[in-house]
C-alpha cells in the first residue's frame, strides 16, 4: 500500500559539526574521484558497453568535472542504431508483464528506490551530482535526495488517486467501469543535466502508470543517472520497464520518433530543441507512421522576473534576488533572469546587492569549507561552475556585448574564467531600455538583466513584463501594498505558470507547488502532481449489461 500519510524528504544541513554527514560525503566523493566509471547501456536489463564485439561499433563520450575540466568523470557507451532498435523491441516485450502487475507492486519499486536514495545511496548520489553537475551539497540534497524521492513517493500518492476516481453514475442493470490503461506505445524520456531529481520524474511518472520508457539521459548528467537507474534496479524494477540509452541526441531521437511504437514524448531541456521535436512528431503524425496521436509533455525555457513594487521588504526582496539568480549558476529553468525595480529603490537595492555578492559565502553557505579541496570545486561555495564549455562560451559572449552596448552597464560582476573549470562570476547588468534583448533572451547562468521604472508607472510595467518575449515559466511580485500585489496578480496571469508572492521565483517543491509553465515554457502539465500522470493513461470506459 501507498503510505496514507507522506511528507516531503528533510533536508539535511551538512552544517558544521555534521561529522558523519561530512565523513560519508567524503566517502563518496572520493570513490568517484579515483577512477572514472564505464557506463553502458541498459536494454531489457542487460548492460552492453562499447568494447563488445559483434554488435557494430559504439561510440564514447567522457563526462568531465565541469570544475576540473580535465578531471573525466565516466566513459560513457553511446547507443549505435542497432541498440535503438532493440531498446524498441525491449520496451514493447516487456510491458505486458509490467502493466498486468497489480498497481502496488509497481508502486513498491519506486518507494522503495526513494527510501534507498535517502538512506544507502544518498552520500553516492550526492557526489555523483556534485562532481559531474557542479552542485554544492546543498543544491545536491535539494535535487537528488528531497526532490527525487518526493517525486517518487508523491506520484505512488497520487497515481491511488487517480485509479480510484470511477464513473459517478449508473442505471438499474448497468454496470460502468474506467481502465486506466498504460498508453499502447512505448515513452521516450528526455532528461536535461541540471536536475537529477527531473530525470527521475520523467522516467518514473509514466513507468509508474504501467508504461514502458526509453531513457536518453543528459551526457553532462550521465555518472548521477546511471545510479539512479541502479537503484531503480535494486528496488525490484524489471528489465526492459526502463531502458538506458545514452547516445547523440539527434540519432537516437530521430530514430525513436520515427517507430509506429512511439507512444509520447516526456522532455525536459531547451525550447528550441523541443518545438523542433514537436514540429518533426507532427510531420510523422501527418504522414501516417503512428498509431496513436503522441502525447507531448515538455517543460523548457524562462526569462523569469522578478517584480518589486516601492512597498516591498527591500531586504528580503535582495536576499531572494540574489538566491533565485544566482544559486546552481542561475542553470534553474526556474531561475532569475530579469529584475524590475522602482527607480526610488533602485540604487539602495543594487548597492546593496552588489555588496553581498562580493562575498556571497558569508551570507549563503554554512562556514564548514574544510572539504574543498576534495572536488576540485566547492563543496559549499555559493558560486559553482557552469556545466559546459559551449555554455560558459555563450555566457562570456553575452557578458562582453553588455561591456560594449551603451544601453547596458555592468553592476557587479563580468569576470570569467575556463582555465580550470567553466567559472562565470554572477554578473548583474542595468540597461535602459525596457524593450533590450537582454530582458527577453535566455542565457541559462548567472547573468541578471535589471530595468528600473519609474515609481508611478507599476501598472505599466507590469503590461511590460507579460509582453516582454515569450515565455511563461516563473516570476514573482515583492510588495507590501495589496492592491499593488492584486496588479500584478491580474495583469501578470498568463506570465509565470509558476507565481510566487514575497518569495523567490525557484524552489518549486513537490505537492507544495505545482511546477510547470504556458506558452514557450512547456505544456504545463505539472510536475509534481497528480495531472501529469493522467498525461500517461488511456483510459477505456467499460459498460456492461447485465
Ligand atoms: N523545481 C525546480 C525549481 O522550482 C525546477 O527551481
Amino acid at each position: 500500500k501507498v503510505p496514507p500519510t507522506i511528507t516531503n524528504e528533510p533536508v539535511k544541513a551538512f552544517a558544521k559539526g555534521d561529522a558523519r554527514d561530512w565523513d560519508l560525503l567524503r566517502a563518496s566523493l572520493l570513490k568517484f574521484n579515483n577512477a572514472a566509471l564505464e557506463v553502458p547501456l541498459v536494454i531489457n536489463g542487460k548492460r552492453i558497453y562499447a568494447e563488445e564485439s559483434g554488435k557494430g561499433t559504439r561510440a564514447v563520450v567522457q563526462q568531465v568535472n565541469p570544475a576540473n575540466h580535465s578531471q573525466v568523470l565516466a566513459n560513457v557507451t553511446q547507443a549505435s542504431p542497432e541498440d535503438v532498435s532493440s531498446a524498441i523491441a525491449a520496451a514493447s516485450d516487456a510491458k505486458h508483464a509490467w502493466y498486468s502487475l497489480p498497481f502496488y507492486d509497481r508502486a513498491a519499486v519506486f518507494l522503495k528506490a526513494a527510501d534507498l536514495i535517502s538512506t544507502k545511496y544518498r552520500y553516492d548520489m550526492l557526489a555523483a551530482v556534485m562532481l559531474g553537475q557542479g552542485k554544492n551539497v546543498h543544491q545536491a540534497e535539494i535535487d537528488c535526495v528531497a526532490e527525487l524521492a518526493d517525486f517518487f513517493r508523491f506520484n505512488a500518492k497520487y497515481a491511488e488517486e487517480l485509479y480510484a476516481q470511477q464513473p459517478t453514475n449508473g442505471a438499474p442493470g448497468i454496470w460502468n467501469s474506467v481502465e486506466y490503461r498504460p498508453l499502447e506505445g512505448f515513452v521516450y524520456a528526455v532528461s536535461p543535466f541540471n536536475f537529477t531529481a527531473i530525470a527521475a520524474n520523467l522516467v518514473g511518472a509514466p513507468a509508474l502508470m504501467g508504461n514502458t520508457v526509453i531513457w536518453k539521459p543528459s551526457q553532462y548528467a550521465t555518472l548521477s543517472n546511471y545510479l539512479l537507474y541502479t537503484v531503480l534496479e535494486e528496488a525490484g524494477l524489471p528489465g526492459g520497464v526502463i531502458n538506458f540509452l545514452p547516445g547523440e541526441p539527434q540519432q537516437v531521437t530521430e530514430q525513436l520518433i520515427a517507430s509506429r511504437n512511439f507512444g509520447a514524448l516526456h522532455y525536459t531541456g531547451s525550447t528550441e530543441i523541443f518545438k523542433q521535436l514537436n514540429a518533426n512528431i507532427q510531420s510523422n503524425l501527418a504522414a501516417g507512421v503512428y498509431r496513436d496521436y503522441p502525447r507531448i509533455v515538455g517543460e523548457t525555457g524562462g526569462k523569469n522576473f522578478h517584480l518589486v513594487h516601492s512597498s516591498a521588504n527591500i531586504p528580503n526582496a535582495i536576499f531572494n534576488t540574489i538566491r533565485a539568480a544566482f544559486e546552481y549558476q542561475g542553470q534553474k529553468c526556474s531561475a532569475l533572469s530579469r529584475l524590475y525595480l522602482p527607480q526610488s529603490k533602485s540604487d539602495e537595492f543594487l548597492a546593496d546587492l552588489a555588496g553581498t555578492l562580493a562575498v556571497p559565502d558569508a551570507k549563503f553557505t554554512p562556514t564548514n569549507t574544510s572539504t574543498s579541496a576534495i572536488s576540485g570545486g566547492d563543496l559549499h561555495g555559493f558560486v559553482g561552475p557552469v556545466i559546459h564549455e559551449r555554455s560558459f562560451d555563450k555566457l562570456a559572449a553575452a557578458i562582453d556585448e553588455a561591456k560594449r552596448d551603451p544601453e547596458l552597464k555592468i553592476v557587479c560582476g563580468g569576470n570569467y574564467d575556463k582555465s580550470k573549470g567553466f567559472f562565470v562570476q554572477p554578473t548583474v547588468i542595468k540597461t535602459t531600455n525596457p524593450t533590450h534583448k537582454f530582458l527577453s533572451t535566455e542565457f541559462f547562468g548567472p547573468i541578471l538583466t535589471v530595468y528600473e521604472y519609474p515609481d508611478a508607472e507599476y501598472a505599466q510595467v507590469c503590461k511590460l513584463i507579460d509582453e516582454t518575449g515569450t515565455y511563461g515559466l516563473t516570476g514573482a511580485v515583492f510588495a507590501r501594498d495589496r492592491a499593488a500585489i492584486q496588479t500584478a496578480n491580474d495583469a501578470l496571469r498568463y506570465s509565470a505558470g509558476n507565481f510566487y508572492i514575497n518569495d523567490k521565483c525557484t524552489a518549486a517543491v513537490v505537492a507544495q507547488q505545482w511546477f510547470g509553465g504556458a506558452r514557450m515554457s512547456g505544456t504545463n502539465d505539472k510536475a509534481g502532481s497528480g495531472n501529469i500522470l493522467s498525461r500517461f493513461v488511456s483510459m477505456r470506459n467499460t459498460k456492461e449489461n447485465f
